[in-house]
């Protein structure tokens, strides 16, 4: 007996040693931690249980006989964070490069299944050199049957992917399909084919960092969430972020303790909107005032910056916000901050976590590129994505909300439930100068009537009042009660039941 246990006990330490020595030496010399590492920092301590320890690959081509790892190249299993189960994947880079075989496959389709079928969260650490070369068509087998999974468990358990490491090929499509991807800095990258391959096809000479590394995809190409200095700080954040999500699409997000009062009165809210409706404010500062703690986790923080989306909680219940940032374009939509929004706003009605908009959009940003870049199908990604939400609904203008933007942004049209507008609110089909440019083009060259004419138009549109007379405003509201007045809205929406008609599935403008 005694010998069987010592024979698990060695069997156990070799697995966890992964590739040996030099090779974790190797990680480490990188700034990288290994796979293991990420496992302890990422779940509560000693929460963690293995699954499939012992899994080695099948593989006989290129001697790979004589080197079959325990665990092949993958540490999977569950655990808990901050008491919440979830399931994990995290590769091993000292074993083959941390590269999919058919066996390292089969380990994380098994917590995939798992995961769906016990109803928690997906994390992978990713950090792997693609394909098992060796192997061949069965590694791209195992990818597919790991994407099947990816697919399936959208939008049903949240899916979220660390990206620690070179990340080529089959890699990077199933963190693409999963709800959110972080990076980090300098050491973790992200392409369909690397450097060489695009010299040799394009003739393009870049950097790896350059073409896929984290400043690239979260700034560029917005593949990328989020991008953290290093793997501590990634783990950690990953955690935050967990905090704010359920479980599963048949969960409520989860209610913290909370130590704001609800009732909290922010008079610097009251002159946050400059006298010159030209002058831009920081979004940013209402949504601090607002959330409980001024706790805000931004998503896609370095992309589209002329809109604002992450998670608050209100009375410690999870809220997604969307806001027009005018500092950035003066808070008009195009085709990223469309997309964006877009992507956030599915996330959250997805797995049922009420949405507050926070509005001041002078509109869509005209001109050829954004026409030519199809703006009319990526702006129709937002309107379709909030008028299918069922979610609570709580939307407050600020100030601008004019043209097809007043639409967009969860308007009272889409199923607003709460529709506020501050004081300084100004809903129109556009602007006072250029509505009275249009309206009198031929006094164009008499400045003082075309001035009359304007005073005139602000007057009568430039604020809520005429949306509030036919009940698209439900309330004009003080802006320093703003953290009052929609946590009671959300308050009254606990209950809220709304359906969309049977379909298969909707045919969003992609
Ligand atoms: C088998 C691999 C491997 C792979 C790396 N290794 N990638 N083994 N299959 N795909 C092994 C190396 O042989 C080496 O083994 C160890 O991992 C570390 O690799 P290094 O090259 O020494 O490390 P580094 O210099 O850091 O470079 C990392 C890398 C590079 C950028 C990932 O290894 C690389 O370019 N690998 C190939 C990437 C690739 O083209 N993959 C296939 C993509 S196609 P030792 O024994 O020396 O430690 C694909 C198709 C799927 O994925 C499509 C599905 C849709």
């Amino acid at each position: 007996m005694k010998d069987i246990l010592q024979e698990l006990d060695a069997r156990r330490q070799t697995a966890r040693i992964g590739g040996g020595q030099r090779r974790i030496d190797a990680q480490h010399s990188k700034g990288k931690l290994t796979a293991r590492e990420r496992i302890d920092l990422l779940l509560d301590e000693g929460s963690f249980e293995e699954f499939d320890m012992f899994v080695a690959h099948r593989c006989t081509e290129f001697g790979m006989q004589e080197d079959r790892p325990a665990g092949d190249g993958v540490v999977t299993g569950w655990g808990t964070i901050n008491g919440r189960m979830v399931y994990v994947f995290s590769q091993d880079f000292t074993v083959f490069g941390g590269s999919l075989s058919e066996t390292h496959a089969q380990k994380i389709c098994k917590i995939q299944d798992m995961a769906v079928q016990n109803g928690a969260p997906i994390i992978g650490i990713n950090d792997s050199g693609g394909a098992r070369i060796q192997e061949g068509v069965a590694s791209l087998a195992g990818y597919a049957e790991v994407f099947q999974r990816n697919i399936m468990a959208s939008g049903v358990v949240p899916q979220i992917s660390l990206i620690m490491g070179p990340c080529a090929g089959g890699a990077v499509y199933s963190p693409a399909m999963t709800d959110f991807i972080f990076m980090v800095k300098d050491t973790s990258y992200m392409f369909v084919t690397g450097p060489d391959v695009v010299k040799t096809v394009t003739n393009e000479v870049v950097t790896a960092e350059e073409l896929g590394g984290a400043s690239t995809h979260t700034k560029k190409s917005s593949v990328a969430d989020g991008a953290f200095e290093n793997d501590v700080e990634a783990l950690a954040e990953v955690r935050r972020l967990v905090d704010f999500l359920p479980l599963n699409n048949r969960e409520k997000p989860p209610v913290r303790p909370f130590f704001d009062d609800v009732n909290r009165i922010e008079t610097s809210l009251d002159t946050l909107v400059p006298e010159n409706p030209n002058t831009p404010y920081d979004m940013k500062e209402l949504i601090q005032k607002l959330a409980d703690e001024g706790d805000f986790y931004e998503i896609q923080e370095d992309f589209a910056k002329n809109i604002l989306t992450g998670f608050v909680r209100l009375e410690g219940g999870t809220v997604g916000v969307v806001a027009n940032q005018p500092t950035v374009l003066a808070g008009c939509l195009d085709i990223d901050a469309s997309r964006k929004a877009a992507r956030f706003v599915r996330f959250c009605d997805a797995f049922e976590i009420p949405i507050l908009t926070l509005v001041d959009v002078p509109g869509f940003l005209p001109g050829t590129s954004q026409e030519y870049g199809g703006v009319i199908k990526h702006g129709a990604k937002l309107l379709f994505a909030y008028g299918e939400a069922t979610v609570p609904k709580v939307t407050v203008i600020t100030r601008k909300a004019y043209g097809g933007a007043y639409d967009v942004m969860a308007s009272k049209h889409l199923r607003g439930d709460f529709n506020y507008a501050w004081p300084t609110a100004e809903i129109a089909v556009m602007g006072a100068k250029g509505a009275t440019e249009i309206l009198y083009r031929s006094e164009l060259g008499d400045a003082e009537k075309i001035a009359e004419r304007t005073a005139d138009y602000e007057d009568r549109f430039a604020n809520p009042f005429v949306a509030a007379e036919k009940g698209f405003i439900d309330e004009v509201i003080m802006p320093q009660s703003t953290r009052k007045r929609v946590s009671r809205a959300f308050a009254s929406l606990r209950n809220k039941n709304l359906k969309n008609p049977w379909k298969k599935h909707d045919n969003i403008p992609l």
